[in-house]
């Protein structure tokens, strides 16, 4: 990727000379106000960024693995989305936009959304919740998602978003690990057409989980459903005998505004916790730097708000700003693949936020798409969830851009809750397919096993030296594991499990997941997850998955599995495995392949080599150091599309 790395853009003057941050100069020197006193920069962050019920007192208090920011303090996330927006010309601005796949339009402004979040939460309440209790919202991309989380949040209730496209499987595992009381949902989502059975979805998972008191389901599409008295209740009917006033709870500056569950490296996803006040305080600062948001935008971010981009970016960065945030329902290709082109010429949007796999499935669909519509309003774009190509880079910047919009490629991860590596798009120079520098406040490193930095050009792996507002603070119910996962391979620094090289111009380079973590179209899924599912499937015996490139989805998924007993590996076993996938976890897990072999190579200690099965099917070669394999003849009875063993196993 290095290689592109002569490429320079320049911040464009026109943007800069009305960005908030306009020049590198004034950049490098908030960047040194950040690392000469971090805890004084992120205190001021705070103060200024927040509306504080009782100020905090030590801004810090850092006992690796475990921060705590802004210890003292009470504020509310719902509060500062919403009530301090009121007071001024703010309460009739839109708050939400929204457009339904079906074209359907809906416009919340400030004092609206106020009041239907009011109503919730005292119906909430009135239902008895309380905080320190959980609830799991499973809703599709309506607005009554952004409701329900600042519903919750206004009393204090910790709220998972579970993605409308999980199965019931994979909803039940996240309800029993949180413990939630509280389900809300929906009748049905939309998705190209067809209408996604939640309600059913949520039935089948209750069956397993008696803890949950209450399903609130909202009747999104007035499809068929089964309500079951006593716990299911009609979204409407509360709601319309619920007071609209609400007072924001004032919670403690470490209350857990939210559990996101996210895979890691094994079968059981992590349930990653995230505080009210660092958390805010890091993604609204966030807002200003990265997207340089103006009170006239329309800002749109296209994901999903069961992913952390969705909560930070498309709820609470830009409603804690005061923004008005575009929400769709639908594809980026429905009915039509200029969709996406449609709605911003409609909304006249000004940034737009959006993934690689989307700009690469744009760039096969081909520029006449784009070129049907008024893109002028555009004046600055984004990407996130994994890498970017250059020369999707270089697309995205001519055809959507025009090449008069700077583009900010934003690392971060679920656990960091917020934007850590951006430029700034007003005084950093982009180089395609570099998310840049650190923003203020962070400390990278690259470095080698050992935890000693590499040189500059060399790749190791991406470490966070210092604690930052919006990181996690934990897993849920599970400290060993955070400590564990993120904290055991460098004592006192973060590892965030990317590889990555820093340039001459200390550029980072985000490489991809070192472990057994695949991104398959921007969304995070573990081998284990998914072998987990299919070693569940009554003919499969073991199970071994590996991510292979794709040159739009980034990587896609490949299985290899040994069948039970008599069972014949036959090509409608292959689509029912992959059927089985899509519905044990999602649709975005379906593998792409399935091969069933007579046995998978494994080390001597019988653990499975993925790392072999990994270059098998990315170079249809497998090289490197395979002493360890028990069985070298295993290899050869995998497909390998006619090669013999010496081509298979390489020149050891
Ligand atoms: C990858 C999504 C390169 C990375 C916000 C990270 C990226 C994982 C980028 C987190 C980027 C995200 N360039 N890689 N700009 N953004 N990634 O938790 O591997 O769904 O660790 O958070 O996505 O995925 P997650």
């Amino acid at each position: 990727m290095s290689s592109a790395a002569s490429d320079v853009f320049p911040p464009p003057k026109d943007f800069a000379a009305h960005a908030a941050i306009g020049s590198r100069a004034a950049y490098d020197e908030l960047r040194q106000v950040a690392l000469a006193d971090p805890e004084a920069f992120w205190a001021a962050r705070a103060r200024a960024g927040l509306h504080w019920f009782k100020p905090f007192g030590k801004v810090l208090d850092w006992k690796p693995p475990f921060a705590q920011w802004f210890l003292g303090g009470e504020t509310n996330a719902s509060f500062n989305c919403l009530d301090r927006h009121l007071t001024g010309w703010r309460r009739n601005k839109a708050a939400i936009v929204w457009e339904g796949e079906n074209f359907e339009q809906r416009t919340l402004t400030y004092l609206e959304l106020h009041r239907r979040v009011g109503q919730l939460a005292n119906a909430l309440l009135a239902l008895g919740y309380r905080a320190g209790d959980r609830a799991i919202i499973y809703l599709p991309m309506i607005p009554e998602a952004a409701v329900a989380m600042l519903a919750c949040a206004r009393i204090g209730v910790t709220h998972s978003v579970v993605f409308a496209g999980f199965s019931s499987e994979a909803l039940r595992t996240r309800i029993e690990d949180l413990g939630a009381q509280l389900v809300l949902t929906a009748d049905y989502g939309r998705r190209r057409g067809r209408e996604v059975p939640l309600k059913k979805n949520v039935d089948e998972a209750l069956e397993h989980c008696p803890g949950v008191r209450h399903a609130v389901v909202y009747r999104h599409t007035n499809g068929p459903i089964a309500m079951r008295a006593g716990r299911d209740l009609e979204w409407a009917e509360l709601v319309a005998s619920a007071q609209p006033g609400c007072p924001a709870a004032h919670l403690p500056s470490e209350h857990p505004l939210f559990v996101l569950y996210t895979s890691g490296t094994t079968g059981k996803p992590k349930g990653v916790v995230h505080s009210t006040a660092g958390y805010l305080t890091q993604v609204l600062a966030t807002m200003e730097w990265v997207f340089d948001l103006r009170d006239e935008d329309v800002y749109w971010c296209t994901a999903d708000i069961g992913w952390v981009t969705g909560h930070s970016y498309i709820i609470y960065g830009p409603l804690a700003a005061g923004a008005t945030t575009l929400m769709y329902e639908g594809a980026p290709d429905w009915p039509r693949p200029d969709r996406f082109w449609e709605l911003i010429a409609k909304y006249r949007v000004n940034v737009f936020y959006t993934s690689p796999t989307a700009i690469r499935s744009f760039i096969r669909q081909g520029e006449a798409y784009p070129a049907g519509h008024d893109l002028s309003s555009l004046r600055l774009l984004g990407s996130v969830g994994e890498p970017i190509n250059p020369s999707a880079w270089r697309w995205y910047h001519r055809v959507i851009g025009h090449e008069r919009c700077p583009i900010v490629d934003t690392w971060w991860q679920t656990e960091t809750g917020a934007i850590l590596l951006s430029p700034v798009p007003g005084a950093v120079a982009a180089k395609p397919g570099s998310a840049t520098l650190p923003l203020p406040g962070i400390v990278a490193e690259i470095v080698d096993a050992k935890g000693e930095p590499v040189p500059d050009g060399q790749q190791g792996y991406l470490v966070l030296r210092k604690p930052w507002p919006s990181m996690l603070r934990g897993l849920y119910g599970d400290p060993e594991r955070y400590q564990e996962n993120y904290w055991s391979r460098y004592p006192g620094s973060y590892f965030t499990g990317d590889a990555a090289h820093r340039d001459a111009d200390g550029y980072y380079w985000v490489l991809g997941r070192v472990d057994d973590v695949i991104n398959i179209s921007g969304h995070r899924l573990s081998t284990m997850e998914v072998e987990s599912a299919l070693v569940r499937h009554p003919q499969v015996a073991e199970a071994a998955a590996v991510g292979r490139p794709d040159e739009l989805k980034g990587q896609s998924l490949v299985v290899f599995c040994t069948l039970k007993g008599d069972a014949a590996a036959t090509p409608e076993l292959s689509e029912e495995l992959r059927a089985w996938v899509a519905r044990e976890i999602a649709a975005f897990a379906r593998p792409e392949e399935v091969r069933m072999v007579e046995a998978l190579p494994k080390t001597r200690s019988g653990k499975i080599m993925r790392r072999l099965l990994r270059e098998l099917v990315t170079t249809r070669e497998v090289k490197g150091d395979t002493t360890t394999l028990e069985d070298y003849a295993v290899l050869l009875k995998l497909s390998v599309e006619g090669k013999d063993e010496e081509e298979i196993l390489g020149k050891n």
